[in-house]
């Protein structure tokens, strides 16, 4: 399971891709403009933290818009995988990037069938988006689940990166429907981490420790 940080916000992603565990980053245009700096600069410090998959969307809605787009954005590093919404003109543009040899993450997914025409057009990554599904009254993790085994039905190499996921249960249900990725806001990764048992225990074995008697 590669967990992957779902944020623009570098001091984020400096501080927890010292613990070793991120491999990747997924932004979109919404996370950037929280930031209130200009794009370039953010994808340059990115780059600079994490060695492993960025994923950088286009803003164009038509596949020559998308094309010209993902070209400039592969140029950056050989780390961006250029992110693609997913509708006809998107697909158009993954087909094309494919044959390429540029890297993609089809996103903003909500149905299995969007999912399986992504992976026919040779999406590198397919983002569905359990947490929007979750707030519609639908069960965002069963989208995971239809996509994992449609893959695996049909051999597609398309990975699976559970995207908008919003609590630590969502990354377990995830792990457990065999996604490939997750990817997470900053403070899903802190919580991922926290045991009130792991600190009660760690608190206890400190303060017996200090009641060891110290050699003479
Ligand atoms: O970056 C895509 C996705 O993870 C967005 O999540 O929380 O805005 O639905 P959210």
């Amino acid at each position: 399971m590669q967990i992957f940080l779902d944020t623009a916000d570098v001091k984020e992603i400096r501080e927890l891709a010292s613990l070793g565990l991120v491999d990747g980053i997924t932004t979109n245009p919404s996370l950037v403009a929280k930031e209130g700096r200009p794009f370039p600069e953010i994808v340059d410090e990115i780059i600079r933290i994490v060695d492993g998959p960025i994923s950088l969307e286009v803003v164009s809605t038509d596949a020559q818009g998308m094309l010209a787009e993902a070209r400039d954005l592969a140029k950056i590093h050989a780390n961006v995988v250029v992110k693609i919404p997913l509708i006809g003109e998107g697909m158009k543009a993954v087909r094309q990037l494919a044959l390429e040899g540029i890297k993609t993450n089809v996103t903003l997914c909500f149905s299995p069938s969007q999912a399986l025409l992504a992976a026919k057009a040779g999406a590198g990554y397919i983002s569905p988006f359990v947490g929007r599904l979750d707030d519609i009254s639908h069960v965002g993790m069963d989208l995971v689940r239809q996509i994992v085994t449609i893959y695996r039905n049909y051999g597609y190499p398309t990975k699976v990166l559970a995207a908008s996921l919003r609590n630590p249960l969502h990354f377990v249900e995830a792990a457990m429907a065999g996604a490939h990725v997750c990817t997470m806001p900053p403070a899903v990764l802190r919580q991922l981490l926290k045991h009130p048992l792991t600190d009660i225990g760690l608190e206890k074995f400190l303060a017996d420790w200090r009641k060891v008697p110290k050699v003479s």
